[in-house]
């Protein structure tokens, strides 16, 4: 595991971008497996940057996303669909059709998590996006999660739910189901790049860098990959 301490949230943005951005330079038809969240916000404002520059397409990239709620639809502006049209997808020149995330609204979530395990069979991730939860989590992947498992409906913990009603007008908006992206399919991407930032995270960032690997920490996990790159801003490091 390759860990990078930057100053601050824009460095560690700057950086996510610059190494992504190398991604797709190197080869435009690139899979990203991309993620949502706070943290990762700023890299997606950097690439739109880049594109609006001209120094970039993404034109004939393939997006595989890793986790969306349950019970919200794309046009609701916490679902993970809304975030990522909103920040990348509407901004660059990303053909939609090339973008892929789990259904929250399925019919049948065996189906759905069926389809979406199909799909990461046939659209390898040449990098793969993380954030980090407070417990320690990837995706939704939550603690004990199996190291083998696919995608699938999980329960949300209580501190999750806590840390992302920040988002939501109430914490009983916040849907305490979701369909996650297993870690087997999180860990055969071929690099992955984990950002972590602020004091929040900093404690589940010592226990994914030091502890044992153990499923009673998710990200722990990343210690066993060949090519991850974990950035991580003062605060987040500030307990290693
Ligand atoms: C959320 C998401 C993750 C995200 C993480 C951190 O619950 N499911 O994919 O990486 O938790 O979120 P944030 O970046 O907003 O702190």
């Amino acid at each position: 595991m390759k860990i990078i301490t930057v100053e601050n949230y824009d460095e560690m943005s700057a950086l996510a971008a610059q190494i992504i951005g190398d991604t797709v330079r190197d080869n435009p038809c690139a899979t990203l497996g991309l993620a949502t969240g706070s943290t990762s916000l700023g890299a997606y404002a950097r690439l739109c940057q880049m594109y609006l520059q001209g120094r970039i397409s993404f034109k004939k990239i393939k997006t595989v996303n890793l986790d969306e709620y349950v019970g919200l639809d794309s046009k609701h502006n916490q679902s993970y669909a809304y975030f990522m049209l909103q920040n990348f997808f509407s901004r660059t020149d990303v053909e939609l059709s090339n973008t892929f995330l789990p259904n929250g609204m399925a019919t049948s979530f065996e189906e759905e998590c069926d389809r979406y395990n199909d799909l990461l069979d046939t659209l390898p991730r040449d990098i793969q996006l993380l954030g980090l939860g407070s417990d320690g989590h990837i995706a939704f992947n939550e603690p004990y999660s199996p190291f083998d498992c696919r995608t699938r409906v999980v329960r949300l913990e209580e501190s999750t739910i806590k840390d992302n009603s920040r988002l939501f007008s109430r914490i009983e908006d916040v849907p305490q189901l979701a369909i996650t992206m297993g870690i087997e399919d999180i860990m055969k991407a071929k690099k992955l790049l984990l950002l972590a930032s602020g004091a929040n995270k900093a404690q589940a960032v010592k226990v994914m860098v030091r502890g044992k690997v153990s499923e009673s920490c998710p990200a722990s996990i990343l210690q066993r990959h060949s090519d991850a790159t974990v950035i991580l801003d003062k605060q987040a490091a500030s307990l290693l």
